[in-house]
């Protein structure tokens, strides 16, 4: 048995180099066509993309030269576009890529300070929030005509920039008809390319005190009867924050709680479209934060900066009339961080009022 085998190990070698060259060679072919097919292939996806970029830049643009097109990502081609306003022409920036964004956020959690931050930047249009005015919400069709305008380039606004912008949007709070409709305008911001921006605020207990302090000032107009829900000047600060709302305790817990279902609610309901979340006191402890922001809208980083000052700069047990009903409210409970996260301020008055300069 044994002798057997060891003659056809032996014998295999004499009889094989033929055939072993011809499979050896068959194999190289086979290789250098499948090589050679894989290579054609890229190509011609890679040709058939940026050709199709081109198409759209000339039928959305109806310009004849043609744009040196970026090398996009398959995943970032949603997301470029080429207005073409009606009101003006892109002139040099025409083939610049523009990408469209919301600051999806709530009232009083800094959105006005985070936008007048990104305006600073060259090629950012961030129109204001354009849903305030009631009749712009009414109804959806309203809603997508409005967005459709801004995202044109046809809006005007202190904001709007020339024709280089490279992301253009504006600010959006919760409740200016966007919960209502979330479903139509999901399907807006995913059909457009939209990013959502949530900017959001930690501590809602201090969201809720500057509601409270923003509405009384809309009645009492400390600031020579005019009402004031930003300022720019540490004097104007010093006397919008001499106001001290009082918190109903009973109703306290179940307001926080709202506030935070609201903010959770909306990042469900968008979740299917590309976001970012950003919180306010995140942007206001580092400012490199904000490089997050633009690596988000693809933009070349700026240092952006804004001339608003922060209202409320003391600790928040002086900023509240009943400071120790709000304490033993929510001591024990999951806000009970809310009472001791202030910021890191110093404690003169001159050097507590943070300029966002
Ligand atoms: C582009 O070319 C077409 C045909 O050559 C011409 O009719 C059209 O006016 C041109 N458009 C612009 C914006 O130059
Ligand atoms: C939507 O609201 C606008 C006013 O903003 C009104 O002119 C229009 O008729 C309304 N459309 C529908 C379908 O209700
Ligand atoms: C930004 O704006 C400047 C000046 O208007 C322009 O030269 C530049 O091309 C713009 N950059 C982008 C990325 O659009
Ligand atoms: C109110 O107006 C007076 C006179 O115009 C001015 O001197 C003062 O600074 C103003 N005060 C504030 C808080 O704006
Ligand atoms: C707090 O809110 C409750 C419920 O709305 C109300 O009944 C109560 O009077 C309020 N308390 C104060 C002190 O305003
Ligand atoms: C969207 O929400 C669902 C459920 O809350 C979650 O499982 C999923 O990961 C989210 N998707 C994205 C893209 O964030
Ligand atoms: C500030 O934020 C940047 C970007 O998110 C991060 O890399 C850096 O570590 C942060 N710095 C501090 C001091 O937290």
């Amino acid at each position: 048995m044994e002798a057997t085998t060891d003659t056809v190990v032996i014998k295999a070698p004499k009889k094989s180099p033929l055939i072993l060259r011809m499979v050896v060679l068959l194999f190289a072919m086979v290789c250098g066509v499948y090589i050679c097919l894989v290579c054609l292939k890229q190509i011609n996806t890679h040709t058939k993309t940026k050709f199709l970029n081109i198409i759209a830049i000339n039928h959305q643009n109806q310009i004849n030269q043609s744009c040196q097109v970026p090398d996009l990502e398959k995943s970032e081609i949603g997301y470029v576009h080429y207005p073409k306003p009606q009101t003006f022409k892109r002139k040099e920036c025409a083939c610049n890529p523009v990408r469209y964004f919301a600051i999806l956020s709530m009232q009083r959690s800094g959105s006005g300070w985070f936008e007048t931050l990104l305006n600073s930047h060259i090629n950012v249009s961030s129109n204001g929030e354009i849903f305030s005015v009631r009749d712009r919400r009414l109804n959806v069709s309203s809603i997508l005509k409005n967005m459709d305008k801004v995202y044109n380039l046809d809006w005007f606004s202190s904001a709007s920039k020339n024709e280089c912008n490279a992301a253009v949007g504006f600010k959006w709070m919760l409740n200016q008809g966007l919960m209502e409709n979330h479903e139509e305008i999901l399907k807006y911001f995913k059909k457009k390319g939209v990013s959502a921006i949530f900017l959001f605020r930690r501590n809602l207990l201090r969201r809720m005190i500057s509601v409270l302090a923003n509405s009384y000032d809309k009645d009492a107009k400390p600031l020579n009867g005019t009402h004031k829900s930003h300022v720019h000047s540490p004097l104007e600060a010093e006397i919008l924050a001499k106001y001290k709302p009082k918190i109903n305790a009973t109703l306290l817990i179940r307001d926080l709680a709202q506030d935070e279902e609201a903010a959770a609610k909306a990042v469900e309901y968008f979740n299917a479209t590309r976001h970012i979340v950003v919180y306010y006191e995140d942007v206001l402890n580092n400012r490199t934060k904000l490089n997050e922001v633009q690596d988000f809208l693809r933009l070349p980083h700026r240092e952006l900066k804004s001339r608003q000052v922060k209202i409320h700069t003391t600790p928040l047990s002086n900023q509240v009339e009943n400071w120790e009903t709000v304490e033993k409210t929510l001591k024990g409970t999951s806000y009970e961080t809310f009472l001791h996260a202030d910021y890191q301020l110093h404690s003169s008055p001159q050097s507590a009022l943070i300029h966002f300069t």
